[in-house]
């Protein structure tokens, strides 16, 4: 496993200066360019949600979008995309959460999960987890299980994983 963190790790690009300064920007496309390392984040997340009675894979737009997927069909759960607003067609909820200069929002479709359903939450990247709490609290309203968060990369410095409490957060990859 060691060796497969660190090819991924090895994968994954970093930025400096991006989007603005003093941002060190975690490039995941340069990962999805190398098929052993995409494959191997892959199947790390398959391994560790294969047999726990996950029916929904929540992803979270846009690169959630990326990761979500195959680990669905993989786990044969369902695939429930979260979007910014006004993406999605049907009646939808919707949770804000904030960003460094106002806030954004996610939504799902209502009756895309059911009470009681086991999910987990897919993401690329947990910062500040400000996303992720949004996510969860959305799941949670329509009586949905949150198991766990998985993102591909952690920035213990934003402190996502304490604005998660006592949420479990699973991450491959830690960037300083
Ligand atoms: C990035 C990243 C996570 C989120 C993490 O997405 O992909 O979704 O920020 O930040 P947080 O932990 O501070 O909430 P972004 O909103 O930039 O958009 P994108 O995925 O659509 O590119
Ligand atoms: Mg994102």
């Amino acid at each position: 496993d060691d060796l497969r963190l660190a090819r991924i790790a090895e994968a994954i690009r970093v930025i400096p200066n991006f989007p603005k300064p003093g941002i060190m920007f975690q490039d995941i496309t340069t990962l999805l360019l190398d098929p052993k390392a995409f494959k191997d984040t892959i199947d790390m997340f398959v391994e560790r949600y294969k047999d726990m009675n996950i029916s929904v894979v929540a992803g979270i737009e846009a690169r959630g979008f990326i990761f979500g997927p195959p680990i669905a069909l993989a786990i044969g759960a369902k695939f429930v995309p979260m979007r910014k607003p006004k993406k999605l067609p049907g009646e939808v909820i919707s949770e804000e959460y904030s960003l460094e200069y106002g806030t954004d929002r996610i939504e799902m479709h209502v009756g895309a999960v059911r009470e009681g359903e086991r999910a987990i939450i897919i993401d690329d990247l947990v910062a500040t987890g400000g996303t992720l709490c949004a996510a969860i609290r959305l799941l949670e309203r329509v009586g949905v299980n949150v198991v766990e968060c998985a993102c591909v990369i952690e920035l213990p410095e934003l402190k996502g994983r304490e604005r998660l409490g006592d949420r479990p957060l699973f991450v491959l990859v830690k960037a300083f």
